[in-house]
């Protein structure tokens, strides 16, 4: 059985990652488990040990925008929103070139890419001569990481070496966007605002729904992404207190308030009421209760401005399977 160890070693981390292996990586959003973006075999390394389908594209990730140039076609207009971002929270969607290998991008002609800003894992992709593909390193359908013990909870014997470098500052995955000539599309919310996105550019910027809703015709059939093991509901808190925690362990997720009931114990996610260090928390508290004696969880709808979308966008998808 592979052993799992844990350790700040760049240059082992890169001396096994040139070797074809896969090693877990702190990003500033959350833990990354990466592969030689540009080997099959690494990227098939990675599906398997997250268990995840191959028709779900993967994010490359490389140190620069220079780099980017190498990979991808990338627009003026692209440049102009992404250079006050980046390193940062921002994958950008871009036409690929023909050095990336379409298992990365699961068949499409476009490839997300990323420059994380977490000095670990900047200093190994500048030591290493590929970019990385890097997932979120848990299994698939279940909570991100945020800290290496949380990725060695999920993939021990799935991996050899987790680069520790502490708790991720951000907290939820980066927000995925494509420029297009007349509209900037958000593809998934994430750790910059779309708000912040909008203030730096003339061009309107969209989200794109993604159905969520699909939960009800095939029930535990549709594996829904950010799961806790615990059932989780969110809504407004007295009201799914009395549908489903009534004579239960209750845990709330909250992001400052707290509730009352003697069977109920809080986790507020930030004490004055900051959306950012809100989102910065959540992972780590669904972790948290997840691990503990509760038999369900219940959660706030979060303020819908800056990165309390992206809270919500989560906190919406880890309850989809319970609905
Ligand atoms: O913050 C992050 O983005 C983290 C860290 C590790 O960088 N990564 C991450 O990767 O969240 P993952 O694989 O868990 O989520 C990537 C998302 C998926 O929803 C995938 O469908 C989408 O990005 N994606 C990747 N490549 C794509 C492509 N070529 N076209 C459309 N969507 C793509
Ligand atoms: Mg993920």
């Amino acid at each position: 059985m592979l052993e799992t160890k844990i350790g700040t070693d760049i240059s082992y981390a890169a001396t096994l990652l040139q070797q074809g292996e896969v090693v877990a990586i702190p990003t500033e959003t959350v833990y990354g488990l990466a592969g030689n973006a540009l080997d099959t075999h690494s990227i098939e390394k990675i599906y398997i040990a997250k268990q995840r389908p191959l028709f779900n594209p993967l994010i490359l990730h490389t140190h620069s925008i220079a780099a980017i140039e190498q990979f991808a076609q990338i627009s003026d207009a692209t440049i102009a929103i992404a250079q006050h971002f980046i390193p940062g929270a921002l994958t950008l969607l871009l036409p690929k070139k023909s050095i990336v290998p379409d298992l990365l991008t699961a068949g499409s002609s476009k490839v997300a890419v990323r420059i994380p800003n977490h000095h670990v894992t900047l200093a190994l992709l500048q030591q290493l001569p590929f970019p990385l593909a890097a997932p979120s390193a848990n299994p698939f359908g279940y909570i991100s990481p945020v800290t290496a013990a949380h990725v060695l909870k999920g993939l021990q014997h799935q991996i050899s070496y987790i680069l520790d470098g502490g708790t991720c500052s951000v907290g939820v995955e980066s927000t995925i966007i494509e420029v297009l000539p007349q509209v900037v599309m958000v593809h998934r919310v994430g750790g910059v605002a779309v708000e912040a996105i909008q203030n730096v550019t003339n061009l309107p910027v969209q989200v794109v729904k993604k159905h969520t809703s699909q939960q009800v015709q095939t029930p535990g059939q549709l594996k829904s992404h950010y799961a806790p093991h615990t059932p989780l509901y969110v809504g407004d808190i007295n009201q799914l207190y009395e549908q489903y925690g009534k004579g239960k362990r209750v845990a709330v997720i909250a992001l400052r308030q707290m509730y009352t009931q003697p069977n109920i114990t809080t986790f507020t996610l930030s004490e004055n009421g900051d959306i950012a260090t809100a989102a910065s928390h959540l992972f780590e508290v669904m972790h948290t209760i997840d691990g503990g004696n509760f038999d369900v969880i219940l959660a706030e709808t979060f303020p819908e401005t800056g990165l309390g979308l992206a809270i919500n966008d989560r906190l919406h998808r880890a309850q989809v399977q319970w609905k």
